[in-house]
């Protein structure tokens, strides 16, 4: 199933998300669903709040990128109840865009590496070292679970000269070939 991407002013998008229990009502299907919307988005991260349900869980399928960062190869996954509990190495700067700001890019400075804790979707505890762009994606996702989207890390001034392009995602006015929701 194919969900509506909530968009930049949607409130579901400023929660902090709550941990899920292993036996949480339609957990495969949901799964299902956030790669669908993501493939069908063309995103390479997706997170539950995007579809509109504030709860701990991201997916994230990069290995399109694979030829930009070779450690992207077959980098799908599913992540819940995640906690990052470590943020390394340097700080590095990249381009990044979200799904719910359609059409916004803009250089975000993150931590180069992280070491993080979360259930796969057999509910087996890992954790994990992640560097690079696959660390960058996994801190934009995460990020989504706790309230904060990309634009929240750029400079005031560029947030300036982006917000009247945010007031018209948040009312909808724009142009996406993907569904989405402004609420
Ligand atoms: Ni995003």
């Amino acid at each position: 199933m194919i969900l509506p991407v909530y968009v930049y002013g949607s409130p579901v998008l400023r929660k902090i998300a709550a941990d899920i229990p292993e036996d949480y009502p339609g957990l495969d299907e949901l799964i299902e669903t956030l790669f669908e919307t993501m493939y069908h988005s063309d995103g390479i991260g997706l997170a539950a709040p995007q579809v509109g349900k504030p709860i701990r869980i991201f997916v994230v399928d990069a290995s399109s990128l694979e030829e930009d960062d070779e450690s992207l190869k077959g980098f799908k996954k599913v992540f819940i109840n995640p906690r990052i509990i470590s943020y390394e190495g340097e700080i590095s700067t990249y381009n990044e865009g979200c799904l719910s700001i359609p059409d916004i890019r803009e250089d975000v400075e993150r931590e180069s590496a992280i070491i993080i804790r979360y259930c796969d979707r057999e509910f087996n505890y890992r954790e994990e070292y992640y560097e690079g762009l696959a660390a960058r994606i996994i801190q934009h996702e995460y990020d989504h679970l706790e309230g904060r989207l990309f634009t929240d890390l750029i400079s005031p001034l560029k947030k300036r000269l982006l917000k009247r392009k945010l007031t018209l995602i948040s009312k909808g006015m724009i142009d996406v070939k993907y569904r989405i929701k402004h609420i």
